[in-house]
């Protein structure tokens, strides 16, 4: 249908500009698309996120809501308008960006406040973004921003020596702030295909096409299916266990499964209606979801150690539970975007993703090109949390360009980035625990089905880890854990922040508690006295140094006592609201499973004095690009503002592995402790200085100096090497680990990270409501490299376990949306008190230990702990959602 033009003048950001559009266009989309304001974010399509929360006449309106039609010589103002406002400052002195997709919605959304409120408390603030979601932060750090906006920064350049422990503002923070950050959705070359996917309505269902090529000659637009892909149609994140089509070949395993691609031009494209589409679809049978895993079980991990069952009959109390989580959505704000094109007989793809040396290689085995004629160079990821760890549209968008010659792009609509992409692993777990008369564990059995869905992605990876790790920080002499990854017709379970940690987590924890009581302990010192010390064995078999768990507990103690002084003040006889308070641990092991996953950095110095790093760890948020840099500059001896980066990028930089597993930090860092300590080691040498020796740049003049002497080295006047560099250093680092044997015994990994938290909270047990107030969480990190990220990831991890606990449950073609699935919003954060511990790890980087997952891991479970704490109820399927509490206060209560 054709829509009617009209020329609507626009006052923006001061200036006046006419375009021509139909009026009931979204606001949102001729900024973007007409005017290529590419600062204003989508990330719904439906008022439900608020990243495109612009101003109209001074309130923050949402712009995919707002008509064009309806703003005609009004004032719209957008992050661009923002020139050094304050409160982009604030947000970068506060760390309150991480992945930077929410930061334009909510920089509009507090500049609104300021011009009304110029001092705003801290409620008012908290009130002024509830329209706007965060995925990262936990919003504390936006709200820190907002009331402290008009403090003057303190300046950011530590000293040569002194970048690590500094609670430097992020490197590549400025773009996020002022709405210039290139993510998936905002690069649109001349003469761009759009792609559009047609996805399988349920599953499983076999498909037939009907006249694809009339229906594509009458809507004068191109359409591609499996048979027009070149390579091999199968792509996995575990290559022995690939199993994933492009496009899918005649049935879908999943719904939302995609089967062909629409491509043309933008406006044909955006115009067609899909119902049309020649396709038939059949019911089919369940069945095997694949023929060759006939009873659906994918993989099993174990470990055994010991006698568990012995120790369990011999124990002074056993304890047992089961307990069931649900799908949980990742929830990025924003979904899946890229662009392909080609460079001679290169493809170029720049999309959204955590792994794009992974990426490359898989959709080059999609595309049948050597892995060197694809090229990976990752957009800015507006969060991931471990789903954009898969590929998603690389191939697709990169079958059009391969297939046309032209640009292509695809940004995925959020329903379809919801119905399509990877989950949290629904996890159906029991276990039992036994305990001697001094209350020590002497036993545990733990069992868990993990729903992987229809493809593999990484569930070998969850059934791996999970055994692993399901005694939690404690020594456990006896044990004997398994985790099955089990297929299904519905959305593949992937990689969340954990991979199956956190849910073998709420088992392991509510146990504990019930040993706790069983043995009449406190909660605390239960596990103070378990804790698992240097020396001590895991259940792998392996001995550890630098454990922190005790430190951390440690840590917790006077918090411990005075929370629950305030629970029972708080108690009062008769109140229908309940008090109670929980506590939980976590360990977690930072990078590959017994797999190797190195990284390698490369650092060098231009002939006029540039220090480039090359850094090609995807920065999705968490802050590797400046905790990387912050562990070079002090290895090579200068300050880490002299320090140019250059991202990740196939062509250009090389292999950092994944953003995943909490391993950039550590392996990563690692890489870049000794790229710097090789380039210093080089300096020193060509100057004939000893270790002690100091290290400053001026121009193409490295100057090196005791207090003896000073020698300078001429950069310009030295031959640059291929890359261009006077000197440079390549230094790669792996993991010291070894394969477990089939018994699970071995050393999965060299470096674990620590924590434990404490949750407070208040229960309506009229309601079922559940109002978390503080969580204190103390986390060892070996060594802190940046307070400030550091604290950023605690907080925003701990929202997601906040959510985890009490209301995400992603339900098939049910919360395919961000209005039915709920995600935390400022008003649902407690006060959250963040203690660092450091207890040095032998192997890490300067002793650090990684941390992105393990802030979340506690979570859920000391919320669950606190729950039934306040009244009894043992919460068995999660979320706690108010009508499952209340069942189980009423059976708590007999
Ligand atoms: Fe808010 Fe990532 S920083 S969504």
């Amino acid at each position: 249908m054709n829509q009617a033009f009209e020329t609507v003048s626009l006052r923006i950001n001061g200036k006046t500009v006419a375009v021509p559009v139909p009026a009931g266009r979204r606001l949102s989309q001729v900024l973007r698309d007409d005017l290529g304001m590419i600062g204003t974010k989508v990330g719904c399509d439906a008022g439900d996120c608020g990243a495109c929360t612009v101003l109209l006449d001074g309130a923050p309106v949402c712009a995919c809501l707002t008509p064009v039609g309806q703003v005609g010589g009004r004032a719209i103002q957008t992050v661009e308008g923002l020139t050094d406002h304050p409160l982009q400052a604030s947000f970068l002195r506060h760390g309150a960006a991480q992945c930077g997709i929410c930061t334009p919605g909510m920089l509009m959304a507090g500049v609104a406040l300021l011009e009304t409120n110029p001092t705003p408390t801290r409620a008012e603030a908290e009130d002024a973004l509830g329209g706007v979601l965060c995925r990262c932060t936990g919003y504390a750090k936006i709200i820190d921003a907002i009331v402290d906006h008009g403090k003057t920064p303190s300046g950011n350049a530590p000293a040569s020596g002194r970048a690590v422990g500094a609670a430097i503002e992020r490197l590549d923070g400025v773009p996020k702030v002022s709405g210039t950050e290139i993510y998936g959705a905002d690069h649109t070359p001349d003469g761009t295909l759009l792609v559009r996917v047609l996805r399988a309505p349920g599953a499983p269902m076999a498909f037939q096409f009907g006249d694809l090529h009339g229906w594509a000659a009458t809507h004068g637009v191109m359409v591609f299916t499996a048979d027009d892909i070149p390579g091999e149609n199968c792509y996995g994140a575990i290559p022995p266990f690939a199993d994933q089509p492009a496009l899918a070949i005649a049935h879908a395993r999943l719904q939302g499964e995609a089967i062909a691609l629409i491509a043309g031009e933008t406006s044909r494209v955006e115009a067609l209606d899909l119902d049309g589409f020649p396709v038939t679809w059949t019911p089919m049978p369940d069945g095997p979801v694949h023929t060759a895993r006939p009873d659906d079980t994918l993989i099993t991990g174990r470990v055994l150690r010991g006698d568990a069952q012995t120790a369990l009959d011999d124990a002074e109390h056993v304890a047992d539970v089961s307990v069931a989580t649900p799908y949980v959505e990742h929830a990025y704000i924003e979904p899946e975007a890229g662009v392909a094109w080609m460079e001679g007989d290169t493809l170029v793809i720049q999309a959204c993703t955590q792994a794009p040396v992974m990426d490359r290689d898989d959709t080059a085995k999609v595309l049948g090109l050597p892995p060197e004629h694809v090229r990976i160079i990752p957009a800015a990821a507006g969060g991931g949390f471990g789903s954009k760890l898969d590929l998603s549209l690389q191939p697709l968008i990169g079958l059009v360009t391969l297939k046309t010659g032209q640009p292509a792009r695809m940004v995925y609509t959020r329903s379809e980035s919801m119905a399509s992409t990877t989950k949290r692993h629904p996890a159906r777990m029991t276990a039992r625990a036994g305990i001697d008369a001094d209350g020590r564990l002497t036993g545990m059995e733990f069992d868990g089905d993990f729903n992987t869905g229809a493809y593999a992605s990484w569930g070998p990876t969850v059934s791996g880890r999970v055994p692993v790790h399901a005694s939690g920080p404690y020594y456990v002499p006896h044990y004997k854990a398994e985790a099955r990854a089990i297929h299904s017709f519905l959305p593949s379970s992937g990689a969340f922040r954990g991979f199956g940690v956190p849910q073998a987590a709420i088992a392991q924890e509510k146990l504990f508690d019930r040993l706790a009581t069983a043995c009449d302990m406190d909660r605390l010192a239960f596990r103070r006295l378990n804790a698992l010390q240097d020396g001590q064995s895991t259940p792998c078999g392996q001995v550890l140094q630098g454990v922190g768990i005790s430190a951390c507990l440690e840590a917790l103690a006077p918090h411990w006592q005075d929370a629950l002084d305030r629970a029972e003040a708080a108690n009062n006889p008769g109140s229908i609201i309940r008090h109670g308070v929980g506590v939980a641990s976590c360990w977690y092991g930072c990078g590959n499973t017994a797999l190797p996953n190195p990284s390698t950095i490369r650092l060098g110095l231009t002939p006029d004095g540039q220090i480039i790093l090359h850094q090609g760890a995807t920065d999705i948020g968490q802050g590797a690009n400046t905790v990387v840099a912050q562990i070079c500059a002090d290895a090579l001896g200068l300050a880490v503002d002299r320090f140019t980066l250059i991202g990740p990028d196939t062509a250009i930089t090389p292999d950092c592995g994944k953003t995943s597993a909490s391993r950039q930090t550590y392996v990563t860092g690692k890489a870049a402790l000794l790229a710097g300590q090789a380039l210093r080691a080089q300096i020193l040498s060509l100057s004939n200085m000893g270790p002690d020796a100091t290290l400053s740049l001026e121009n193409d003049r490295l100057v090196v100096s005791d207090a003896r002497a000073s020698r300078t080295i001429l950069l310009s006047d030295m031959l640059p090497d291929a890359n261009g560099y006077a000197l440079a250093a390549e230094e790669t680092y792996d993991p010291p680990t070894t394969p477990l044997d089939e018994n699970g015994q071995g050393a999965p990994y060299a470096v674990y990270g620590y924590g434990a938290q404490i949750a407070e909270l208040a229960v309506d047990t009229e309601l079922g409501t559940v109002k978390v107030t503080k969580i204190t969480a103390a986390h060892d990190l070996g060594r802190v490299i940046n307070p400030l990220l550091a604290e950023g990831q605690v907080q925003g991890g701990i929202a997601q376990g906040l959510g985890m606990a009490l209301m995400e449950e992603f339900i098939p073609g049910r919360t395919e949306n961000l209005h039915d699935y709920l995600i935390p919003t400022t008003g649902d954060m407690p006060e959250i008190e963040t203690i660092f511990v450091e207890v040095p790890d032998p192997e890490g980087p300067l002793g650090a230990k990684g941390l992105g997952e393990h802030v979340l891991i506690p979570t859920a479970p000391a919320i669950l702990n606190a729950i039934r704490h306040a009244t009894g109820a043992e919460i068995t399927q999660l979320p706690a959602l108010p009508h499952r509490v209340l069942a189980a206060i009423r059976a708590a209560q007999g």
